[in-house]
């Protein structure tokens, strides 16, 4: 076997990030059993090519300059059992049905990256949880732990690592499956959003889908290419919070010599680790990825300033993306002062609003939720402020499904306080289910169509 000491070298100073504080890891009791898990994990192929992660970061340096327009969608925690053909599919159509409004609303391209094939690690508020007086460790997506609220459940056991990377490349394995062999033709997609104007609930819908109905017949009739029509590139990602499953799936790619992590094409740090001196951050300023960070209320403008000469020194376009969740009642005011600070920097992030993950509530009844009024309310503001500002609104990121879970209230369907019961399946956040998600895109479009003018 041939050494390559560069390549030593580079792993070494990736490896620097073990001397700083991790937060949010499991306490995994068995190390002897953790390292043969790592061992093993490093052994497997790479789930993506440092050439997939290249061509995502390119074309989101277009989203950046404004020339497309980032969806990023999927659950909040992905589990082993929902991995079936039929779930993958439906949320691979809800992301696609998604993206042809917006496309048409903002007539850009729409770059697609499912929040999937890896999204299995949650950071907690607690270490632990208590339910009628025994307490258990917190459930920490199934990389970690069980759901269930029993103690063998909830101990965290490495084996699942392997399980998750054997999920997430078979769930890989069926996106690319359904976006390259036919199942993404626009004309079909286009035909399951009829479907969905012609829903009495959806009428202020009607026009939009109709206009769109012609766009794809033209496009048919001029004889745009079929492999136009009828393929799509589809990214996943998911916050890089398990630094024992990122580090054995990071790897030193051959042919630049650069590394990538090759769990997912896209990274992203949370809101709760993304500690300038942490171990997260640390680790992603050191993978070629494009990758991203949350940011929540609480941001300062320094903070942000210093994220980027740490993640992004070089400022390569489409490397960084922001992801701002600062609740539908602050962005108004928090999101202006941050955007035109960095403006007068000159550095140019993706800028993508996530409208979930600062508007949750819980209700009298016990069920974490959110009103999908805050969540369109923070899209809107999000797109005011960068109107005041003259930035780029580069994109959405939800969580979402393609089932109709009853998880968020609200929308064209009103899911009330007593409905939650009927079908609510996340194990950890409110998802929009897929009519919610539809009508998210239909009226994100409509606030696309009016940055045209
Ligand atoms: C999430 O995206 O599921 C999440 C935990 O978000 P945040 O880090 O913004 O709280
Ligand atoms: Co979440």
């Amino acid at each position: 076997m041939t050494v390559n000491f560069a390549h030593t070298a580079l792993l070494k100073e990736l490896d620097e990030y073990v001397n700083l504080t991790a937060k949010q890891q499991p306490h995994w009791e068995d190390k002897t059993e953790l390292e043969r898990v790592k061992k093993q994990l490093a052994s497997q192929p790479p789930l993506v090519f440092a050439g997939e992660a290249d061509s995502l970061r390119r074309q989101l340096a277009d989203v950046a300059a404004g020339k497309a327009f980032l969806l990023q969608g999927g659950d909040c925690a992905e589990t082993f059992a929902g991995a079936t053909a039929d779930k993958i599919r439906d949320r691979v159509k809800t992301v696609l049905q998604m993206a042809l409004v917006l496309t048409y609303g903002g007539l850009l391209p729409v770059v697609k990256v499912g929040r999937m094939a890896g999204q299995f690690a949650k950071p907690r508020s607690s270490d632990v949880e208590t339910r009628c007086g025994v307490t258990l460790p917190a459930f920490r997506g199934e990389l970690v732990n069980g759901f269930e609220f029993t103690e063998r459940a909830r101990r965290a056991d490495p084996e699942r690592l392997l399980q998750g990377y054997n999920v997430a490349a078979s769930t890989l394995n069926l996106i690319r499956a359904f976006t390259q062999g036919g199942f993404a033709d626009l004309r079909k997609v286009h035909t399951w959003n009829q479907g969905f104007a012609e829903n009495p609930a959806n009428g202020r819908y009607r026009e939009l889908a109709a206009e769109i109905d012609r766009a794809v017949r033209f496009m048919d009739a001029c004889g745009a290419g079929n492999s136009e029509m009828s393929r799509t590139d589809f990214f996943v990602g998911h916050e890089a919070l398990l630094l024992d499953y990122e580090r054995p799936l990071t790897r030193v790619d051959s042919i630049s010599g650069k590394i990538y992590d090759t769990s997912a094409h896209f990274l992203w740090i949370g809101e709760r680790t993304r500690d300038l001196d942490g171990a997260h951050v640390d680790y992603l300023s050191k993978v070629a990825n494009p990758i991203g960070v949350k940011l929540g209320p609480t941001t300062t403008v320094d903070d942000a300033l210093a994220l980027i000469d740490k993640l992004d020194p070089e400022r390569i376009p489409g490397r960084l993306t922001f992801i701002t969740r600062m609740g539908a009642g602050k962005i108004r005011d928090l999101l202006p002062p941050l955007l035109g600070a960095l403006q007068d920097a000159e550095v140019t992030p993706v800028w993508v609003t996530d409208p979930m993950h600062g508007n949750g509530i819980t209700t009298a009844t016990g069920y974490k939720t959110r009103r999908f009024d805050d969540v369109m309310d923070e899209v809107q503001g999000f797109f005011e402020a960068h109107r005041e500002v003259g930035t780029v609104p580069g994109g959405v990121h939800v969580e979402l499904t393609g089932d109709d879970v009853t998880e968020c209230l609200g929308g064209a369907a009103k899911i009330d306080e007593a409905t939650l019961a009927t079908r609510y399946e996340s194990v950890c956040d409110p998802r929009l289910n897929h009519m919610q998600s539809l009508e998210l895109a239909f009226l994100v479009a409509e606030q696309l169509r009016q940055e045209q003018f």
